[in-house]
């Protein structure tokens, strides 16, 4: 098993400053996926809507995912939140809500036994919610299960994911992993979570795979999702992961923007699906599945899967 790298601190230092060059294509090419991107709506910190959005659905989770454990939380009011929205999500698996759920040896041929690569205990993926340790192990099974020469990531935070991908891939495969460079605003309506993380991302001195054996294989870019140029990715990618801005418009237009990087076979993976709160995966995922019937969630985890 390979180790990372220490964990990740956090300074005013761009992201960039610490590794040098960022590769990729044009970063702010509006239109370069052949049509003009419309600006939606920015989130800007006294954005009313946005925050009155997300008082309503910790209100909704109370009601519905509440129960006498939480009261025993009452103290810290955001865990309390946190702690309705996970039994929601769970709910939702048990009572078999939303996309059907499939092992992935019904989407994927997995092998009797697979070795997987897998970081140890640092970064958010292995806090306390139950789901991030499966998604972990997913990610990394279908990588090794799939073999992709090339992987497309959109939302690299501190680079947790992509590493994984990089050890779980081919040693010539190429993972390229997208996120917002320091002084862009959103171009399409977002949440307040993805906000957070954004400036997590910026804050972050280093990120997991710089000065990793791993590294070579990882070219991050910057831009915003929504406005980034993948014409130079068409019908080029076997393995799409979406995991930037959680709002139904980021979501919707990060997936038509997978779609025309892949291919027959590719497969897209979309994190964060049936998470309760200010979270448009599901509501976008849900109709996507009326044009694609295969698109199911993996059990236990917060993965959905298509593969083409
Ligand atoms: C949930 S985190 C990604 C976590 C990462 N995949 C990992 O597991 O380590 C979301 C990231 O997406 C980035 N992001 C949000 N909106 C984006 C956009 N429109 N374009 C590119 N990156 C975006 C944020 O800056 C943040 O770093």
């Amino acid at each position: 098993m390979e180790t990372s790298t220490d964990m990740l601190l956090t300074k005013n230092d761009p992201i960039g400053k610490s590794t040098g060059t960022r590769e990729g294509g044009p970063e702010w090419s509006i239109g370069g996926f052949g049509r003009q991107i419309p600006i939606v709506k920015k989130l800007v910190p006294g954005d009313v809507t946005q925050w009155v959005a997300a008082a309503y659905k910790a209100a909704i989770s109370g009601v519905l995912g509440g129960n006498l454990a939480s009261a025993l939380l009452i103290r810290r009011p955001r865990a309390v939140v946190e702690y309705w929205q996970n039994c929601l999500f769970v709910w939702r698996m048990v009572a078999g809500q939303g996309l059907p759920q499939r092992q992935l040896h019904e989407i994927l041929p997995v092998e009797d036994s697979v070795n997987l690569n897998i970081l140890p205990t640092t970064g958010h993926f292995v806090l306390w919610d139950a789901s991030f340790a499966k998604d972990v192990l997913y990610l990394a099974l279908i990588c090794r299960v799939l073999q992709p020469r090339t992987v497309f990531e959109i939302g690299t935070l501190y680079g947790y994911t992509a590493l994984l991908f990089a050890l779980n891939s081919p040693p010539d495969a190429t993972v390229y992993t997208l996120d917002l460079p320091p002084d862009a605003d959103f171009a399409l309506r977002t949440t307040i979570s993805d906000v957070t993380t954004r400036v997590a991302h910026h804050r972050a001195e280093r990120l997991l795979f710089d000065g990793h054996s791993q590294e070579s294989k990882i070219r991050p870019l910057q831009g915003d999702s929504a406005l980034f140029d993948f014409s130079p990715w068409k019908e080029n990618i076997d393995l799409f992961f979406i995991d930037g801005s959680h709002s139904y418009d980021y979501v919707r237009s990060d997936t038509e923007r997978a779609l025309h990087c892949c291919r027959p076979a590719s497969v897209i993976v979309w994190h964060d699906y049936g998470r309760w709160g200010v979270n448009g995966v599901s509501k976008y995922l849900h109709e996507l599945s009326r044009r694609y019937p295969q698109l199911c969630r993996l059990p236990g985890s917060s993965l959905a899967v298509l593969q083409l």
